[in-house]
Protein backbone atom coordinates (compact mmCIF):
# COMPACT_ATOMS: atom_id res chain seq x y z
CA UNK A 1 0.00 0.00 0.00
CA UNK A 2 2.93 2.54 -1.28
CA UNK A 3 0.07 4.52 -2.96
CA UNK A 4 -1.60 7.98 -0.67
CA UNK A 5 -5.72 7.41 -0.27
CA UNK A 6 -7.47 8.77 -2.86
CA UNK A 7 -9.41 10.27 -0.37
CA UNK A 8 -6.79 13.44 -0.08
CA UNK A 9 -6.60 14.30 -3.18
CA UNK A 10 -9.72 15.96 -5.09
CA UNK A 11 -7.67 16.39 -8.86
CA UNK A 12 -7.70 12.17 -8.58
CA UNK A 13 -11.47 11.83 -8.18
CA UNK A 14 -12.00 14.26 -11.37
CA UNK A 15 -9.62 12.75 -13.07
CA UNK A 16 -11.11 9.23 -12.73
CA UNK A 17 -14.46 10.46 -13.15
CA UNK A 18 -13.92 11.50 -16.60
CA UNK A 19 -12.10 8.13 -18.10
CA UNK A 20 -15.09 6.45 -16.28
CA UNK A 21 -17.62 9.16 -18.12
CA UNK A 22 -15.33 7.96 -21.21
CA UNK A 23 -15.58 4.21 -21.10
CA UNK A 24 -19.29 4.79 -20.30
CA UNK A 25 -19.66 7.13 -23.82
CA UNK A 26 -17.60 3.98 -25.69
CA UNK A 27 -20.10 1.53 -24.72
CA UNK A 28 -22.81 3.24 -25.63
CA UNK A 29 -24.91 1.68 -28.36
CA UNK A 30 -24.85 4.51 -31.53
CA UNK A 31 -28.21 5.46 -33.09
CA UNK A 32 -27.58 3.02 -36.20
CA UNK A 33 -27.77 -0.17 -34.44
CA UNK A 34 -31.16 0.94 -32.71
CA UNK A 35 -32.13 1.15 -36.33
CA UNK A 36 -30.91 -2.14 -37.54
CA UNK A 37 -32.85 -3.42 -34.52
CA UNK A 38 -36.04 -2.13 -35.28
CA UNK A 39 -35.68 -3.77 -39.03
CA UNK A 40 -34.72 -7.31 -38.00
CA UNK A 41 -38.39 -6.64 -35.52
CA UNK A 42 -40.05 -5.79 -38.50
CA UNK A 43 -38.95 -8.59 -40.63
CA UNK A 44 -39.43 -10.82 -37.38
CA UNK A 45 -42.80 -9.44 -37.04
CA UNK A 46 -43.93 -9.87 -40.36
CA UNK A 47 -43.12 -13.78 -41.01
CA UNK A 48 -45.16 -14.13 -36.93
CA UNK A 49 -48.06 -11.91 -37.93
CA UNK A 50 -48.54 -14.49 -40.95
CA UNK A 51 -48.56 -17.50 -39.33
CA UNK A 52 -50.03 -16.39 -35.79
CA UNK A 53 -52.18 -13.05 -36.32
CA UNK A 54 -52.96 -12.91 -32.72
CA UNK A 55 -49.46 -13.12 -31.58
CA UNK A 56 -46.78 -10.12 -30.46
CA UNK A 57 -42.90 -9.92 -30.27
CA UNK A 58 -41.17 -7.95 -27.61
CA UNK A 59 -37.40 -6.95 -27.05
CA UNK A 60 -36.43 -7.62 -23.83
CA UNK A 61 -32.70 -7.61 -21.86
CA UNK A 62 -30.20 -5.30 -22.40
CA UNK A 63 -31.20 -4.07 -26.00
CA UNK A 64 -34.39 -2.61 -24.95
CA UNK A 65 -33.66 -2.14 -20.98
CA UNK A 66 -30.73 0.71 -21.44
CA UNK A 67 -28.18 -1.22 -19.98
CA UNK A 68 -27.18 -2.91 -23.53
CA UNK A 69 -23.42 -2.59 -24.73
CA UNK A 70 -22.85 -1.96 -28.59
CA UNK A 71 -22.50 -4.75 -30.73
CA UNK A 72 -25.17 -7.21 -28.29
CA UNK A 73 -27.29 -9.87 -29.53
CA UNK A 74 -30.82 -9.15 -29.14
CA UNK A 75 -33.17 -10.97 -27.10
CA UNK A 76 -37.00 -11.39 -28.95
CA UNK A 77 -40.09 -12.81 -26.48
CA UNK A 78 -42.81 -14.03 -28.80
CA UNK A 79 -46.16 -13.94 -27.08
CA UNK A 80 -48.85 -16.30 -27.84
CA UNK A 81 -51.86 -14.72 -25.81
CA UNK A 82 -52.61 -18.86 -24.55
CA UNK A 83 -50.54 -20.16 -21.62
CA UNK A 84 -51.17 -23.76 -22.69
CA UNK A 85 -49.42 -24.09 -25.80
CA UNK A 86 -46.71 -26.70 -26.73
CA UNK A 87 -43.83 -24.35 -26.72
CA UNK A 88 -41.11 -26.78 -28.37
CA UNK A 89 -44.06 -27.60 -31.16
CA UNK A 90 -43.88 -23.14 -31.54
CA UNK A 91 -40.12 -22.88 -31.76
CA UNK A 92 -40.06 -25.77 -34.53
CA UNK A 93 -42.50 -24.13 -36.61
CA UNK A 94 -41.36 -20.79 -35.81
CA UNK A 95 -37.79 -22.31 -36.64
CA UNK A 96 -38.91 -23.59 -39.71
CA UNK A 97 -41.07 -20.30 -41.21
CA UNK A 98 -37.65 -18.40 -40.39
CA UNK A 99 -35.15 -21.05 -42.42
CA UNK A 100 -37.08 -20.41 -46.05
CA UNK A 101 -36.11 -16.48 -45.70
CA UNK A 102 -32.80 -14.56 -45.53
CA UNK A 103 -32.02 -15.58 -42.42
CA UNK A 104 -28.48 -17.50 -41.55
CA UNK A 105 -28.02 -20.61 -38.76
CA UNK A 106 -31.24 -20.90 -37.60
CA UNK A 107 -31.94 -22.89 -35.19
CA UNK A 108 -34.16 -24.19 -32.52
CA UNK A 109 -33.08 -24.94 -28.91
CA UNK A 110 -36.40 -26.57 -27.49
CA UNK A 111 -34.39 -28.55 -24.69
CA UNK A 112 -32.40 -25.65 -23.25
CA UNK A 113 -33.35 -24.41 -19.41
CA UNK A 114 -35.39 -21.13 -21.40
CA UNK A 115 -36.30 -23.00 -25.21
CA UNK A 116 -35.24 -20.79 -28.05
CA UNK A 117 -34.85 -20.30 -31.51
CA UNK A 118 -31.44 -19.24 -32.19
CA UNK A 119 -30.55 -16.97 -35.42
CA UNK A 120 -28.19 -14.53 -37.35
CA UNK A 121 -29.62 -11.35 -39.89
CA UNK A 122 -27.07 -10.91 -42.48
CA UNK A 123 -28.43 -8.01 -43.50
CA UNK A 124 -27.71 -6.35 -40.55
CA UNK A 125 -25.34 -8.25 -38.89
CA UNK A 126 -27.50 -8.98 -35.48
CA UNK A 127 -27.90 -12.40 -33.54
CA UNK A 128 -31.13 -12.88 -31.88
CA UNK A 129 -32.65 -15.53 -29.40
CA UNK A 130 -36.06 -15.94 -29.86
CA UNK A 131 -38.16 -17.27 -26.25
CA UNK A 132 -41.90 -18.04 -26.19
CA UNK A 133 -44.41 -16.20 -23.24
CA UNK A 134 -41.58 -14.93 -21.22
CA UNK A 135 -43.47 -11.96 -20.31
CA UNK A 136 -42.11 -11.23 -16.46
CA UNK A 137 -39.06 -10.48 -18.42
CA UNK A 138 -40.46 -8.18 -20.39
CA UNK A 139 -42.06 -6.55 -17.76
CA UNK A 140 -39.07 -6.51 -15.53
CA UNK A 141 -37.13 -5.15 -18.49
CA UNK A 142 -39.54 -2.20 -18.71
CA UNK A 143 -38.93 -1.68 -14.92
CA UNK A 144 -35.28 -1.52 -15.32
CA UNK A 145 -35.95 1.12 -18.39
CA UNK A 146 -37.85 2.82 -15.93
CA UNK A 147 -35.33 3.26 -13.58
CA UNK A 148 -32.59 3.95 -15.66
CA UNK A 149 -34.55 7.43 -16.81
CA UNK A 150 -34.64 8.37 -13.30
CA UNK A 151 -31.15 9.84 -13.01
CA UNK A 152 -28.47 8.65 -15.71
CA UNK A 153 -26.19 7.83 -13.10
CA UNK A 154 -27.76 4.25 -12.63
CA UNK A 155 -27.15 3.94 -16.30
CA UNK A 156 -23.29 5.41 -16.24
CA UNK A 157 -22.64 3.19 -12.89
CA UNK A 158 -24.59 0.02 -14.10
CA UNK A 159 -22.27 -0.06 -17.49
CA UNK A 160 -19.19 0.54 -15.15
CA UNK A 161 -20.14 -2.44 -13.05
CA UNK A 162 -21.01 -4.58 -16.41
CA UNK A 163 -18.12 -4.14 -18.01
CA UNK A 164 -15.84 -4.87 -14.72
CA UNK A 165 -17.80 -7.94 -14.52
CA UNK A 166 -17.36 -9.02 -18.42
CA UNK A 167 -13.92 -8.04 -18.04
CA UNK A 168 -13.03 -9.97 -14.71
CA UNK A 169 -15.36 -13.09 -15.84
CA UNK A 170 -17.80 -12.78 -12.69
CA UNK A 171 -20.26 -12.44 -15.32
CA UNK A 172 -21.29 -15.74 -16.15
CA UNK A 173 -24.35 -17.97 -14.78
CA UNK A 174 -23.13 -21.02 -15.87
CA UNK A 175 -20.11 -21.11 -14.01
CA UNK A 176 -21.39 -19.63 -10.58
CA UNK A 177 -21.24 -15.77 -10.94
CA UNK A 178 -23.60 -13.75 -11.83
CA UNK A 179 -25.91 -12.55 -14.92
CA UNK A 180 -25.86 -9.03 -16.01
CA UNK A 181 -29.70 -8.57 -14.59
CA UNK A 182 -28.64 -9.17 -11.27
CA UNK A 183 -25.52 -6.72 -11.53
CA UNK A 184 -28.55 -3.87 -12.49
CA UNK A 185 -30.64 -4.85 -9.59
CA UNK A 186 -27.46 -4.25 -7.52
CA UNK A 187 -26.51 -0.79 -8.89
CA UNK A 188 -30.63 0.40 -8.57
CA UNK A 189 -30.61 -1.02 -4.65
CA UNK A 190 -27.20 0.31 -4.32
CA UNK A 191 -28.72 4.05 -5.35
CA UNK A 192 -31.96 3.79 -3.38
CA UNK A 193 -29.53 3.21 -0.31
CA UNK A 194 -27.44 6.09 -0.92
CA UNK A 195 -28.21 9.22 1.46
CA UNK A 196 -29.80 11.45 -0.01
CA UNK A 197 -30.97 8.44 -2.32
CA UNK A 198 -30.47 8.94 -5.87
CA UNK A 199 -33.17 6.47 -6.66
CA UNK A 200 -36.63 5.78 -5.08
CA UNK A 201 -38.43 2.47 -5.08
CA UNK A 202 -41.12 2.69 -7.41
CA UNK A 203 -43.09 -0.18 -6.04
CA UNK A 204 -43.55 1.87 -3.47
CA UNK A 205 -45.02 4.48 -4.75
CA UNK A 206 -48.80 5.37 -6.30
CA UNK A 207 -49.66 2.29 -8.75
CA UNK A 208 -49.56 3.56 -12.18
CA UNK A 209 -48.71 0.63 -14.00
CA UNK A 210 -50.26 -2.66 -13.32
CA UNK A 211 -50.26 -6.06 -15.09
CA UNK A 212 -51.08 -9.70 -14.12
CA UNK A 213 -48.63 -12.41 -15.59
CA UNK A 214 -48.27 -16.28 -14.98
CA UNK A 215 -50.16 -15.10 -11.62
CA UNK A 216 -47.59 -12.41 -10.43
CA UNK A 217 -49.38 -8.97 -9.69
CA UNK A 218 -46.97 -6.51 -11.18
CA UNK A 219 -47.37 -2.70 -10.31
CA UNK A 220 -45.11 0.29 -9.77
CA UNK A 221 -45.14 3.96 -10.37
CA UNK A 222 -44.01 4.49 -14.05
CA UNK A 223 -44.49 7.63 -14.68
CA UNK A 224 -40.96 8.51 -14.32
CA UNK A 225 -40.62 11.79 -16.30
CA UNK A 226 -42.21 13.07 -12.94
CA UNK A 227 -39.66 12.29 -11.02
CA UNK A 228 -36.99 14.31 -13.29
CA UNK A 229 -34.05 15.66 -11.02
CA UNK A 230 -35.42 13.05 -7.73
CA UNK A 231 -31.69 12.60 -7.08
CA UNK A 232 -30.19 15.78 -7.65
CA UNK A 233 -29.92 16.26 -3.54
CA UNK A 234 -26.99 13.84 -3.87
CA UNK A 235 -24.26 15.29 -5.62
CA UNK A 236 -21.75 12.12 -5.60
CA UNK A 237 -19.75 11.65 -8.50
CA UNK A 238 -19.83 8.23 -10.62
CA UNK A 239 -15.97 7.86 -9.73
CA UNK A 240 -17.02 8.11 -6.00
CA UNK A 241 -20.61 5.10 -6.43
CA UNK A 242 -18.03 3.07 -8.10
CA UNK A 243 -16.02 3.38 -5.65
CA UNK A 244 -18.87 2.57 -2.75
CA UNK A 245 -20.38 0.08 -4.74
CA UNK A 246 -16.80 -2.08 -4.72
CA UNK A 247 -17.07 -1.23 -0.78
CA UNK A 248 -20.09 -2.09 -0.36
CA UNK A 249 -19.60 -5.34 -1.52
CA UNK A 250 -16.46 -5.91 -0.12
CA UNK A 251 -16.64 -4.88 3.14
CA UNK A 252 -20.35 -3.59 4.30
CA UNK A 253 -22.65 -6.69 2.59
CA UNK A 254 -24.00 -8.60 5.34
CA UNK A 255 -23.78 -12.13 3.30
CA UNK A 256 -25.05 -13.79 6.49
CA UNK A 257 -28.39 -11.91 6.89
CA UNK A 258 -29.40 -9.71 4.13
CA UNK A 259 -31.00 -10.20 1.12
CA UNK A 260 -31.09 -6.92 -1.33
CA UNK A 261 -34.71 -6.03 -2.42
CA UNK A 262 -35.05 -3.11 -4.95
CA UNK A 263 -39.47 -4.20 -4.22
CA UNK A 264 -38.64 -2.60 -0.64
CA UNK A 265 -35.98 -0.54 -1.58
CA UNK A 266 -34.49 -1.36 1.30
CA UNK A 267 -32.81 -4.42 2.95
CA UNK A 268 -34.58 -7.85 3.81
CA UNK A 269 -33.48 -10.26 6.21
CA UNK A 270 -33.03 -13.62 4.87
CA UNK A 271 -34.76 -15.35 7.85
CA UNK A 272 -38.08 -13.54 7.04
CA UNK A 273 -37.82 -15.14 3.76
CA UNK A 274 -36.60 -18.28 4.49
CA UNK A 275 -33.62 -18.06 2.63
CA UNK A 276 -31.08 -19.33 5.17
CA UNK A 277 -30.45 -22.87 4.67
CA UNK A 278 -29.81 -24.83 1.06
CA UNK A 279 -32.91 -25.68 -0.39
CA UNK A 280 -32.29 -28.35 -3.72
CA UNK A 281 -29.54 -26.14 -5.37
CA UNK A 282 -30.31 -22.72 -3.72
CA UNK A 283 -27.67 -21.73 -1.32
CA UNK A 284 -28.56 -18.38 -0.89
CA UNK A 285 -24.74 -17.53 -0.68
CA UNK A 286 -25.77 -13.82 -2.14
CA UNK A 287 -29.16 -12.75 -2.41
CA UNK A 288 -31.05 -10.50 -4.52
CA UNK A 289 -34.50 -10.71 -4.71
CA UNK A 290 -36.73 -10.54 -8.06
CA UNK A 291 -38.65 -7.38 -8.04
CA UNK A 292 -41.88 -9.27 -9.50
CA UNK A 293 -41.24 -13.07 -8.69
CA UNK A 294 -40.30 -12.45 -5.22
CA UNK A 295 -39.47 -16.04 -4.42
CA UNK A 296 -36.75 -16.07 -6.75
CA UNK A 297 -33.33 -15.22 -5.52
CA UNK A 298 -30.81 -14.22 -8.48
CA UNK A 299 -27.46 -15.58 -6.14
CA UNK A 300 -29.58 -19.11 -6.83
CA UNK A 301 -26.60 -19.69 -9.08
CA UNK A 302 -23.48 -19.39 -6.21
CA UNK A 303 -21.62 -21.66 -4.72
CA UNK A 304 -19.04 -22.38 -2.54
CA UNK A 305 -16.79 -21.95 -4.64
CA UNK A 306 -17.97 -18.98 -6.91
CA UNK A 307 -19.10 -17.16 -3.89
CA UNK A 308 -14.90 -16.79 -2.98
CA UNK A 309 -14.21 -15.80 -6.58
CA UNK A 310 -17.45 -13.14 -6.54
CA UNK A 311 -16.17 -11.85 -2.88
CA UNK A 312 -12.17 -11.80 -3.53
CA UNK A 313 -13.26 -9.74 -6.87
CA UNK A 314 -14.96 -7.10 -4.81
CA UNK A 315 -12.11 -7.00 -2.43
CA UNK A 316 -9.91 -6.73 -5.17
CA UNK A 317 -12.04 -3.52 -6.99
CA UNK A 318 -12.56 -2.13 -4.04
CA UNK A 319 -8.42 -2.40 -3.27
CA UNK A 320 -7.57 -0.71 -6.68
CA UNK A 321 -10.43 2.10 -6.04
CA UNK A 322 -9.04 3.27 -2.71
CA UNK A 323 -5.20 3.03 -3.81
CA UNK A 324 -3.94 2.33 -7.11
CA UNK A 325 -2.83 6.21 -8.84
CA UNK A 326 -4.97 4.74 -12.48
CA UNK A 327 -7.76 2.58 -11.59
CA UNK A 328 -9.38 2.47 -14.57
CA UNK A 329 -6.44 0.23 -16.24
CA UNK A 330 -6.25 -2.19 -13.04
CA UNK A 331 -9.50 -2.99 -12.83
CA UNK A 332 -10.58 -3.75 -16.07
CA UNK A 333 -7.91 -6.08 -16.40
CA UNK A 334 -8.59 -9.03 -18.20
CA UNK A 335 -8.60 -12.07 -15.87
P1 LIG B 1 -26.13 -8.66 -21.45
O1 LIG B 1 -26.62 -9.53 -22.56
O2 LIG B 1 -25.02 -9.26 -20.66
O3 LIG B 1 -25.77 -7.28 -21.89
O4 LIG B 1 -27.31 -8.46 -20.43
P2 LIG B 1 -28.86 -8.73 -20.39
O5 LIG B 1 -29.50 -7.53 -19.77
O6 LIG B 1 -29.40 -9.17 -21.70
O7 LIG B 1 -28.99 -9.77 -19.27
P3 LIG B 1 -29.25 -11.27 -19.16
O8 LIG B 1 -28.73 -11.97 -20.36
O9 LIG B 1 -28.75 -11.59 -17.79
O10 LIG B 1 -30.82 -11.38 -19.10
C1 LIG B 1 -31.69 -11.00 -20.14
C2 LIG B 1 -33.04 -10.66 -19.56
O11 LIG B 1 -33.68 -11.83 -19.09
C3 LIG B 1 -32.98 -9.73 -18.36
O12 LIG B 1 -32.93 -8.39 -18.72
C4 LIG B 1 -34.23 -10.08 -17.64
O13 LIG B 1 -35.32 -9.39 -18.22
C5 LIG B 1 -34.37 -11.55 -17.92
N1 LIG B 1 -33.80 -12.38 -16.86
C6 LIG B 1 -32.54 -12.85 -16.77
N2 LIG B 1 -32.40 -13.64 -15.70
C7 LIG B 1 -33.58 -13.66 -15.12
C8 LIG B 1 -34.06 -14.33 -13.99
O14 LIG B 1 -33.37 -15.07 -13.29
N3 LIG B 1 -35.36 -14.09 -13.69
C9 LIG B 1 -36.15 -13.31 -14.44
N4 LIG B 1 -37.42 -13.12 -14.09
N5 LIG B 1 -35.73 -12.68 -15.52
C10 LIG B 1 -34.46 -12.87 -15.85
MG1 LIG C 1 -28.69 -10.58 -23.20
Amino acid sequence: RNYRSRTECRGDIQRLNASFLAIYESLIPPEEEKEKQKQLMALLDKHVTKEWPEARLFLYGSCANSFGFRKSDIDVCLAMGDADIDKAQILLKLADILKSDNLENVQALTRARVPIVKLMDPTTGISCDICVNNLLAVINTKLLRDYSKIDVRLRQLAFIIKHWAKSRGVNETYQGTLSSYAYVLMCIHFLQMRTPSILPCLQEMETTYKINVDNVECCYFDKVEKLEGFGSRNSESIAQLVWAFFNYWAHSHDYANDVISIRTGSLVSKRAKDWTRRIGNDRHLICIEDPFEVSHDLGRVVDKRSIRVLREEFERAAEIMQYDPNPCVKLFEPY
